[in-house]
């Protein structure tokens, strides 16, 4: 291909997805709504991207630029001069790496444990998948979301290697009681991660102007380790998250090295090896342009973004907010006259996307927002949208999922399927078009109506079985074994 013919097809092959800027995607991406912090981040990512963080001593820019973002996150939370961290890929690997060390730094103990209460985002889950810890799940307050610090306490036992609060939980984007939490943690002498992966970048602007926001920090003495994501409201491109400890000690078990093999010795803080310096530099870069008081103003805009929408489903026929959300996200729950699958499909065909969440434990199904500085100045429009997609959805009648499927799939042991009983059952869920060929749907209101009736372990089995299919390659006839080439 020609330079133009590629990037007349990278343009192609982008049509579909969801705008990452504008303010109308309202999960996935974070949109500052600063075109030079945007200009100068791209800038950054593409001058340093082939840059390469396996080695301090090869590429020492890499370890200034993020030494300095650690100093300043280390400020930002309160960390003591002590405070230690590294760079990641994104919250998911901060908390992978919160967890591993948590593990590590107990070798005494045979099966570790992990104490969270059930709004703890999923990585969590994967983190005790991978590494061989145990979940130890603590129902939250079914009215509030916030974990309930007391029986978070009941939960902690001799098994228990780590503690988790949330600031906030995606769910429902409600702060957990830190500071109880962590002081029982303190007090049975196990270490409390802090997950600020949302709220690392915004409680800390807000409590400037509030001092009651609830805790989050390592003011708070029990608090061990805060993972933090850039790339979320520091609005920094993908790619950067931090993990900071209390000190040099409680990290020490998250670094490897391996000498144990004839190539180059192995010297990493985070699970990757090889790691761009891009988004690194582009996170440096922003952090620098927009700076605290720039900070500041986006923290107080999506502050008030979030209260005029709590304003506006507060006085909504259908519609109400679960809890009472603390920072930018918040999740609406509907009445029985509208489902949110179907208003999330309205919204998105008026150009709006709004993120279905499933219904679990005490909690019904919800729209998931998350708000971004670029969004508030469009909310007038957005409310408008969801008005109008409300009384589509009503007029439509909510989606649901056959009652005979519920049945069957309420029953459904996912162990008992082999590949063409899972075909069968993806094209019901509106998954494939049966022969195993796997859909991409435009309305995924009837998908979700029956991932929702289903108990989690079929959820799970379901996505798993429709992502090993959606992401096979297409091949030319014969691959390029046979081509001749
Ligand atoms: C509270 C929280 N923790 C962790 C994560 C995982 O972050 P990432 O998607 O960057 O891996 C998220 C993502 O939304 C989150 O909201």
């Amino acid at each position: 291909m020609t330079p133009d013919e590629v990037r007349q097809q990278l343009a192609a092959v982008r049509a579909h997805d969801l705008p990452t800027h504008g303010g109308r995607t309202l999960a996935y991406v974070y949109d500052s709504g600063l075109a030079e912090a945007d200009a100068l981040g791209r800038e950054a990512l593409a001058a340093f991207g082939g840059t390469n963080g396996l080695d301090p001593t090869a590429f020492p820019s890499l370890l200034a630029m993020e030494q300095d973002l650690v100093g300043l996150a280390a400020d930002l939370l309160d960390g003591p001069p002590e405070t230690v961290g590294s760079v990641t890929s994104g919250g998911t690997e901060s908390l992978l790496l919160a967890v591993q060390t948590a593990r590590d730094s107990r070798p005494d103990v045979e099966r570790p444990a992990l104490v969270m209460p059930s709004s703890a985002h999923a990585s969590f889950h994967k983190a005790a998948h991978y590494f061989g810890v145990r979940p130890v799940l603590v129902d939250v307050d079914p009215v509030t979301g916030r974990a309930v610090a007391s029986a978070m306490a009941e939960a902690i036992d001799a098994d228990t290697v780590l503690v988790v609060a949330s600031a906030p939980s995606y769910p429902h984007g409600v702060v957990d009681p830190v500071t109880e939490i962590a002081t029982h943690a303190q007090a049975a002498g196990v270490r409390c991660h802090v997950d600020a992966c949302i709220g690392g970048w915004l409680l800390p602007y807000l409590r400037r102007d509030d001092p009651g926001v609830p805790a989050y920090s390592f003011l708070v003495p029990g608090v061990t380790s805060i993972s933090v994501d850039l790339h979320k409201y520091g609005y920094t491109p993908k790619g950067v998250s931090l993990l900071l400890h209390r000190s040099p000690e409680l990290r020490r078990p998250q670094l490897f090295a391996s000498a144990a093999w004839p190539g180059y010795t192995m010297l990493n803080t985070t699970t990757q090896s090889t790691r761009s310096g891009g988004p690194l530099a582009a996170a440096w870069a922003i952090t620098r342009l927009i700076g605290d008081d720039g900070y500041l103003a986006l923290a107080r805009e999506v502050r008030d973004g979030l209260a005029t929408l709590v304003a506006a489903v507060g006085v909504s026929a259908h519609l109400r907010v679960v809890g009472r959300p603390d920072t930018s996200l918040l999740a609406l729950a509907a009445d029985d006259a509208l489902d949110v699958f179907t208003l999330a499909d309205e919204l998105l065909a008026r150009g709006w996307y709004a993120q279905p969440q499933l219904s679990s434990g005490p909690f019904p199904a919800t729209l998931h927002l998350s708000v971004s500085a670029a969004t508030v100045p469009r909310l007038p429009e957005f409310l408008t949208a969801l008005d109008a997609a409300v009384d589509a959805a009503v007029a439509a009648g909510p989606t649901t999922a056959d009652p005979g499927l519920a049945a069957v799939l309420a029953e459904l042991d996912p162990a008992s399927l082999d590949d063409a009983g899972f075909d069968q059952l993806l094209a019901m869920a509106g998954l494939s078009d049966g022969s195993g060929a796997p859909a991409l749907p435009t309305r995924m209101a009837a998908v979700n109506a029956v991932l929702d009736v289903a108990p989690t372990a079929l959820r799970e089995a379901l996505l798993v079985g429709y992502l090993d299919r959606v992401s096979r390659p297409v091949r030319a006839a014969g691959g390029v074994a046979s081509s001749g080439s």
